[in-house]
């Protein structure tokens, strides 16, 4: 009784309100109704221009006074329920750049201008036109590129992507501050993701597949530059960014820029170009790009509710500058937070209602400063039912993990700045470890979708060898070989795969096999001595580290492993001080004083030949060069050997076991 009570209440003070105000707006309208020349046009070109101008994102113009009278009622209705301007987030996510919304008191003056009959005013009142299309938002770029042949967009259908590759006419390294995207048809240009390759394989792609671009999924040669995202939205252009924090381009790149078009009901030509800004100084900082996420989606078909959460804790103290939540079509909600040491939570950013066409990236106006043992989490609700109207399958089928929209994703990727170069190094080593992680639960969903792909296989082994889980490496560079039906490399990765699992016998059997097919395969032949030097047989291995520098003079492994068993041989038949200290000295000069390995090496060749005062500075520099990393340690026992007049001897594995 007393809850309806106090509703009812309320009601009725809404009502006195609102009362309130109509009366009030009549009273003013008496004395100035909004006019569009004084009050709507500066509005509409402020908040609306960038899309709503002849050639944007929007489907009509509303940068004159008839086509603003025209869609008048319409402008008063979107505005008020906030549809337009369009911005996913919460209006009290951020601030981010590009988030203009529309205060109460606009939204207000636009709907007194409506109900006021849409008064022109004096046209002296105009402000200065502004042609939004036209000219390049960021100033004249240093570079503009453009897709050479237009793409001719088919009038029917669901979306398109495609991937468009431009080589850059670009002859030394340089510096880039920003880049502005330009989609070459607004209308039916959605997103777009630009990528830089180093490599030639997306061009490849391209070349094999007729027409502009190609179809099919972004390679992992293409990529964002390191710590820097390069996504466009319609109207948002990105700001410069400040010098220090350019991002380097390399002679012989092409930009990879992914795109996402909707047909029109008619053919269409789409013909992006980018402009490029240059700085002249390279940057002294990089950001690290973070990423939240699950590859282990798999959203059985009408589950109305399934749910995708991650989190990090932060090793180190950082600002974020941007947020890119990311996920396709079934998901409903997205949500970022961070929860501060203190306990403190700190939404990052929530949209009630994703909806994957306005893919977006939020760059905070102010970078967002979070102490270190911040955790960072993200909760992604996801609707596979036939409910969900942007569901792409009807009836909606089984959904996993996948980068095809037709597949689903989930993450949060966060660009963030550290305090410093050491803690840069501890987070993104300590991130890299998280990420391959989840990578690898990828490879497995793409590899049970195509399980005779052997770039997969590939793939999948390296980052199995990476988190450290050798057996799947294995497994993986297994299925390879039998797909290949036996090549020198298949037989070599499987080698190595195996001698970090530990099976030396099987690992010895590969290289074997690998050198079987081809004899001159320096780096079987490496790998193969560095096993057999494992397993005690230091004559052998001498000899396969002979045949690699037979084949491969100048190689610097090849010398410094000959180096290592003819100074540390533990039986001395095996040992050559003489020859030792040559190659290693070979070795040292070849890796210009700069490896710490080669001038361990050297001292163990110089303590074997008795001139321990030289080891101990060969020693020495090596430390210089890895203060912190595990081989320092052994160097430093090595050393003291040295000092106390004493050379190192391997000990020999089978008296170990
Ligand atoms: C970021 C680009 C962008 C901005 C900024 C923008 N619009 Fe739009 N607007 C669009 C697009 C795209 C559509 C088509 C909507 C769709 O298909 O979902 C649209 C549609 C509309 C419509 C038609 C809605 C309907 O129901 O069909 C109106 C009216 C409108 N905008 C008014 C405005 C006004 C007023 C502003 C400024 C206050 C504004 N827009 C700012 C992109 C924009």
């Amino acid at each position: 009784m007393k809850v309806a009570a106090v509703a009812l209440a309320s009601v009725t003070l809404a009502t006195v309100v609102l009362a309130t105000v109509a009366s009030g707006f009549s009273r003013t309208e008496q004395v100035s109704s909004p006019t569009y020349t004084k009050d709507i046009a500066p509005l509409i070109a402020d908040r609306c221009g960038m899309c709503h101008d002849a050639g944007g994102a929007a489907p009509f113009g509303l940068l004159t006074y008839a086509d603003a009278k025209r869609h008048a009622t319409q402008i008063a209705t979107v505005t008020r329920s906030r549809f337009m301007p369009p911005w996913k987030a919460d209006p009290d996510n951020g601030p981010f750049v590009g988030q203009h919304p529309l205060s109460d008191a606009e939204i207000d003056l636009i709907r007194r201008w409506v109900d006021g009959g849409t008064v022109e005013g004096d046209p002296r009142d105009l402000p200065a036109p502004r042609h939004w299309a036209e000219g390049w938002r960021l100033g004249q770029p240093d570079l503009i590129v453009t897709l050479p042949e237009a793409y001719t967009l088919q009038a029917e259908g669901t979306d398109v992507f495609r991937i468009f590759v431009i080589p850059l006419p670009v002859t030394k390294t340089r510096f880039v501050r920003g880049l502005e995207f330009r989609p070459g048809n607004a209308k039916v240009v959605h997103h777009a993701n630009i990528r830089v390759d180093k490599t030639a394989a997306s061009r490849a792609l391209d070349a094999a597949d007729p027409g502009p671009g190609y179809s099919g999924l972004i390679l992992r040669s293409a990529d964002y530059p390191e710590g820097h995202f390069l996504g466009w939205t319609p109207g948002q252009v990105a700001p410069l960014l400040p010098k220090d924090l350019s991002w380097r381009l390399d002679p012989k790149t092409d930009l990879v820029i992914e795109t996402h078009m909707q047909p029109s009901g008619k053919k269409e030509s789409v013909q992006p170009s980018i402009g490029l800004y240059f700085s002249d100084t390279p940057p002294t900082r990089t950001p690290a790009m973070l990423r939240l996420g699950r590859q282990t989606i798999d959203i059985p078909a009408g589950e109305k509710q399934y749910i995708v959460t991650d989190s990090y804790t932060l090793p180190v103290d950082v600002e974020v500058e941007a947020l890119q939540p990311h996920a396709h079509y079934r998901a409903r909600e997205v949500q970022g937070d961070a929860t501060l040491p203190d306990g403190t939570k700190k939404p990052l950013i929530h949209i009630a209602d994703w909806d994957f066409r306005w893919q977006h990236v939020f760059q905070y106006e102010t970078p967002l400063r979070l102490p270190k043992g911040t955790t960072l989490s993200m909760r992604w609700v996801y609707d596979n039912s036939a409910a969900n109207t942007r569901n792409p399958e009807r009836p909606p089928k089984r959904a996993q993990w996948g980068q095809r929209s037709s597949d689903e994703m989930g993450d949060l990727w966060m660009q963030v700045l550290t305090r410093n170069e050491p803690d840069l190094v501890t987070l993104t080593r300590q991130f890299r470890a998280k990420v391959a992680a989840e990578d690898v639960n990828g490879y497995e969903v793409e590899i049970e979708k195509h399980p005779n792909d052997i770039g997969l296989h590939d793939d999948a082994a390296l980052l199995y060898l990476e988190v450290g889980r050798p057996e799947n490496a294995v497994a993986h560079f297994q299925k390879s070989l039998a797909l290949k039906g036996g090549s020198a490399p298949a037989h070599y990765n499987l080698g190595t795969a195996l001698s970090v699992a530990g099976r030396l016998d099987e690992a010895v059997y590969e290289y074997r096999q690998a050198i079987q097919i081809d004899a001159s395969y320096a780096n079987a032949h490496n790998n193969l001595g560095s096993v057999l030097l494992s397993q005690g047989k230091t004559a052998e291995a001498a000899r396969e580290f002979r045949e690699v520098i037979r084949l491969q003079p100048q190689s610097a492994s090849g010398l410094a492993n000959l180096a290592w068993v003819l100074a540390t041989a533990s039986r001395p038949a095996d040992r050559d001080a003489t020859q030792a200290v040559d190659l290693a000295e070979r070795v040292v000069d070849l890796t210009g004083r700069r490896d710490a390995r080669a001038l361990d090496v050297l001292a163990a060749a110089y303590a074997s030949a008795g001139r321990f005062d030289r080891a101990q500075d060969a020693a020495s520099a090596a430390l210089r060069l890895l203060p912190a990393e595990p081989l320092a340690s052994e160097i430093r026992q090595r050393q003291d050997l040295y000092r106390q007049g004493r050379p190192y001897v391997a000990q020999d594995p089978q008296s170990r076991r």
